[in-house]
Formats: structure tokens, sequence, C-alpha cells
């Protein structure tokens, strides 16, 4: 069976959600307490065993590859005033050379577009998909536990969790089949399915392990929802061809495409650090002590 080396991360989009923040800055260098989104999701790969990280990006996206550069003279300037934990942290999430590959989507068209951006750098082996927008908060990462999936079934890996009916048509949604191995058999796709059309309420989480076949297919793939080339599109009819397992994640995800799931994910990683967890807590214990008069105010009106 051939290992998961690569990891693809689509960082094209525009960020319109996070206008001003994101009029010179790219949505996934906005930072989840001190680290930069795409740092956790590159992480998450890391912990999984992945070896190369391949960014498919678009213009104003250059410090993204500044941001995984060697730093000499801030390494050297940490290294001569004693920051030793410092330094040792970014090297730790440094790549080393010649872990890196950035191309360009250069057009807008959607998700399975930018995938298949990176055929030529995948080239012809799986590969781990991660969609930066969503990061994820557990003890062992949601990608490590679908490569094992990966290694007992050799097939392509879906990552899905359960979404309230009414939120489904934001999200790709499968059907659930039998149970196999630590995952399920996944029976349908359907992606940002209209209200009370959905086969399940499991939605794709933006964590994959994908079959390198499916850069012929999205190739031809055409428009689908939103007008754009759909990955979920293209995997529905890889799925007449190969396997497809979903994996359940129980860990928690938050959505970083969107104001309200960036700030949830802000108090969320404070409050999961050691070092800052009982400081975090008491700030926000005494914000909604805060609040409680002004809710009373309210509802007596
Ligand atoms: C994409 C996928 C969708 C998935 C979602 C997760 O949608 O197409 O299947 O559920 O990511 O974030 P997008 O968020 O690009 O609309």
């Amino acid at each position: 069976m051939r290992k998961v080396r690569k990891a693809v991360f689509p960082v094209a989009g525009l960020g319109t959600r996070f206008l001003p923040a994101t009029k010179a800055i790219p949505k996934e260098m906005l930072t989840v307490v001190d680290k930069p989104v795409i740092q956790y999701v590159v992480d998450e790969a890391r912990e999984a065993g992945i070896e190369h990280f391949i960014f498919v990006t678009g213009r104003n996206k250059t410090v993204i590859e500044d941001h995984f550069d060697v730093q000499v003279e801030l390494y050297d300037t940490l290294a001569q005033r004693g920051k030793d934990d410092q330094l040792a942290r970014l090297q730790r999430m440094q790549p080393a050379p010649g872990q890196t590959s950035f191309t360009r989507q250069q057009v807008p068209l959607g998700l399975g577009h930018a995938v298949w951006c990176a055929r030529d750098l995948v080239g012809n082996e799986p590969f781990a998909l991660l969609l930066p927008d969503m990061i994820m908060q557990s003890e062992v990462g949601c990608m490590k536990e679908m490569v094992e999936l990966y290694e007992q079934t050799g097939s392509n890996i879906i990552a899905v969790q359960e979404c309230a009916p009414e939120e489904a048509h934001k999200y790709g949604i499968v059907g659930r089949g039998e149970d196999r191995h630590s995952g399920f058999q996944i029976t349908d796709m359907v992606e940002k399915p209209k209200p009370g059309t959905a086969p399940s309420n499991l939605f794709i989480n933006g964590r994959y392990i994908l079959q390198p076949e499916i850069f012929d297919i999205l190739q031809h793939q055409e428009k689908g929802a939103g007008g754009e080339i759909q990955l979920t599109d293209a995997m529905l009819k890889l799925r007449k061809s190969q396997p497809f397992y979903g994996y359940h994640y129980t860990g928690r995800t938050f959505d970083c495409g969107s104001p309200e799931g960036f700030v949830e994910a802000n108090v969320a990683f404070a409050l999961w650090r050691p070092d800052m967890h009982a400081q975090v807590a008491h700030v926000i214990e005494r914000m909604v002590a805060d609040l409680k008069p002004v809710e009373r105010r309210r509802s007596r009106r």
C-alpha cells in the first residue's frame, strides 16, 4: 500500500467575510491565540506523518510562503538573547528544506479546480487534503486517525461530523452505509443539499485522503453548486470505481471561515493551553457575570 506522504492546502480564497482584516493579509494568516490559522492545519498534517506540504495559493498570498521559510536574522537574534524556548518552538513548526511547494490557482473556479491545480506536484500517489478554514481540537489529530483508517483500507477517506439539519445546506453531506474497520462505507455525497434533501446529518469537515485518479475526473468536471467546480461531484464519480470510507471525527471543529467560528476558535484554543487556561477562564467567567444584569434588563423589556 502506498503511504500518504503529501498534503494539499487550498489557500487561494479571498476571505471576503473577514474584510477589512483580509484586505492585505490572507485569511489563513489571521491568528488563533498566537499561531496563524494555516499553522494549525500544517501541524495536524505533520502529526499524521506528512512529509511534503503543497499550497495552492493566489495573488496576495506570498506571506504564507514567507511564514514557512527560515527567518535567519530572527532565529539568530532569539539565540543571542537566550530565547531558546521561542526558538525551539519556531524550529519545531518549520518545514525542512524542500518540504514545501507552492502553485497558484490563477482563477477562482472552486475547490475542485484548486485541488486539480496540485496534480503535477502530487503525482501518482494518494494524498491528504486539508481545508484551512477548518481547524480542529483533540488529543489525537483528525488526519492522524484518518491515516490509520487508510492503512486498514487503502481507499479514499473523508472525515465527517454531525450537524444540525438546518445547517446541512452549507456543507457537503454524505450518506452512511455499513460500519467497517474504524469507519463506515459512504453511499452517497451531495454538495450543499437543498433543505430536506440531505442523505444524513454527517457533513464533510474539510479533511480528505484521496487517490490520484481524482485528478483525471477533476480535469473534466463541470461546474456544480454555486457555479463552482466541486470536489464533492468529482468524488461521487470516483466512488463508482473506488471505495470511499467515512471517518467520524469526534473532536471539536472550528469554522475559521466565519468571524463567529474564528472568535470561538480563539477562546477554545486559549482555554486548551495549560499556560493560559486559568487566566482566560477567569476573564470569561467575569465577562459572563457582567452580561447577566444586561440580559435581565433586556428580558424585562
Ligand atoms: C467545502 C466543501 C464542502 C465541505 C466544506 C467544509 O465547502 O465543498 O463539501 O463540507 O468545504 O468546510 P466550502 O466551505 O468551500 O463552501
